[in-house]
């Protein structure tokens, strides 16, 4: 492998779950991961086993069922932590244990309330409790860009001596600026006498907007591993966005002269699926997959690019696998063609999939002259890669107007048996929601909600991404409908068929 190679670490499923509202069940976690195989990651970090056993079985999972890439399991610095991590990773095909223990004195002092000398012993313990398990141990000094630099060198000089084969160096709470950042990355390759023996890695948070240009400047300066999450989620104000690097190194590679090995096609799909599974839209303006960032307004640039592409375009959308939503199907499009445009579009689905797809646009294309392919996208999320539904939607009747109280009838079909019920309040979504909580017996609470149309037109389909509270939890909803009540009382649904299912699993 030549040096000039960067090996994308992807923590959507940790870090990024770590996002404020954000809970994806085993099933989702295991259908992400696939996606980020697809798209060529070299490691995924599935999880954190100890934080709950939801955790743990999602690593266990995902570490049986994804094979190509490393899969990497968090645990703090303890050996019982350690334990449990490898007990969930221990079927991976290529596991990565990744402990973590802070350096810098606000941690020590505070958190941890222990010495230099302590942190240092502890580091070196838990490296060689992993490598006794697993022979790819990553160490992180948890807010290495505040530790005292030569405490820290130590402390990665000790680790890597124990069996540490990456090490990271976290700005844990995005305080660094690009500059200091790379040097301070140089300096810890000056300061480290065996740091050959390991990959450099670097893992920056976003918290002045400076996450992904941190990480870059890491990269120029010599680390070869970079975390990264999906449409830049994570805690607080997130990660850096892994879209956003793959894009720099690819487009300014002349400039970088770095090797990454990706599947630029999946980029667009997969950040789709993370904003879908997890209720955290993309911003418009976001760099690379928002909505807008290749949407040319101005008719100077429209022109400009009608007349040569690179006049106003950096980068092609196709490469990142972004359709531009162009008219693909209608009503009259048999099953056969169906499969083949799906296909096309890079969605592999088996023969029951593909029935409940079929019906699914059958159902759209009845109600709108033009199915697209964001459509097609939209309606596989919404019916295909969606859990099992305890509840259905199968009647909605709302009455609403400026001077009437709005009264919504909802009929819910539960195990093949429809259940009806009426409400009024203060909305019609307000009155619908009232009315499934009656049927279902399940009280939610919308704490969270957000309207968009997947494709254009009067007709478009609409999207509500919404997230409710139930019993003291959060969880995402997805609706599609060309009718924003109906869309909007399917999120509410979804949400609940989640919370319901996992009710009956709680290890999921
Ligand atoms: O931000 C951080 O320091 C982390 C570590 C656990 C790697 O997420
Ligand atoms: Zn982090």
């Amino acid at each position: 492998m030549s040096g000039n190679r960067i090996y994308l670490f992807d923590t959507t499923l940790r870090d990024g779950e770590q996002s404020p509202g954000v809970s994806l069940n085993v099933e989702e976690k295991v259908e992400i991961a696939q996606q980020l195989a697809r798209l060529g990651v070299d490691i995924i970090e599935a999880g954190f086993p100890i934080a709950s056993p939801g955790d743990f079985t999602a690593v266990q999972a995902i570490a049986r069922q994804v094979r190509e890439p490393v899969i990497a399991g968090l645990c703090r610095a303890i050996p019982h932590d350690i334990d449990r991590t490898w007990e969930a990773l221990c079927e991976a095909e290529n596991p990565r244990i990744h402990t973590f223990l802070a350096t810098s004195d606000i941690h020590l002092k505070y958190k941890l309330q222990k010495s230099r000398e302590e942190v240092l012993a502890q580091a070196v313990e838990a490296v060689k409790h992993a490598r006794r398990y697993c022979s790819d141990v990553e160490f992180s000094a948890e807010d290495a860009s505040r530790s005292d630099v030569d405490f820290l060198a130590l402390v990665i000089e000790k680790v890597i001596d124990a069996g540490a084969t990456v090490v990271n160096l976290p700005d844990t709470v995005g305080y660094a600026v690009p500059e200091e950042f790379g040097q301070f990355i140089r300096t810890i390759y000056e300061k480290v006498p065996n740091i050959d023996k390991a990959i450099v890695s670097v893992h920056c948070h976003d918290d002045l907007g400076m996450a992904v240009a941190n990480s870059l400047a890491g990269i120029a300066n010599g680390a070869r591993q970079v975390e990264c999450a999906v449409n830049g989620i994570g805690e607080r104000a997130g990660n850096a966005a892994l879209e956003e690097i793959i894009m720099a190194l690819y487009t300014r590679r002349a400039f970088y002269e770095k090797d990454i090995n990706i599947n630029y096609g999946e980029l667009f799909r997969t950040s789709r699926l993370i904003s879908s599974l997890t209720g955290m839209q993309v911003q418009p303006n976001k760099a690379i997959v928002g909505k807008n960032a290749f949407a040319h307004e101005s008719g100077i640039h429209q022109d400009g690019v009608l007349k040569e592409r690179t006049t106003y375009e950096i980068m092609s959308p196709e490469l990142i696998g972004l359709s531009r939503g162009t008219l693909v199907l209608g009503k009259h499009s048999g099953r056969h063609a169906f499969k083949e445009h799906m296909t096309e579009l890079g969605f592999a689905l088996n023969e029951d999939e593909l029935d409940v797809a079929f019906a699914a646009f059958k159902e759209i294309a009845d109600k709108k002259k033009e199915v697209t392919n964001d459509d097609l996208e939209a309606l596989v999320k919404d019916k295909v890669w969606s859990i099992p539904e305890r509840f259905t939607l199968t009647y909605l009747h709302i009455s609403s107007g400026t001077s009437i109280v709005p009264t919504a009838t909802v009929k819910l079909t539960i195990e093949n048996m429809v259940f009806e019920a009426a409400a009024t309040g203060d909305g019609p979504v307000d009155a619908a929601c009232r009315a499934v909580d009656k049927i279902t017996d399940i009280y939610g609470k919308m704490l969270d909600y957000k309207l968009s149309a997947v494709s254009s037109g009067k007709d478009a389909l609409g999207e509500v991404l919404s997230h409710i509270e139930i019993d003291g939890k959060q969880y995402g909803g997805r609706g599609l409908s060309t009718d924003i009540i109906e869309a909007s009382v399917k999120s509410y649904i979804n949400a609940i068929n989640k919370y319901y299912y996992e009710k009956q699993h709680p290890h999921s």
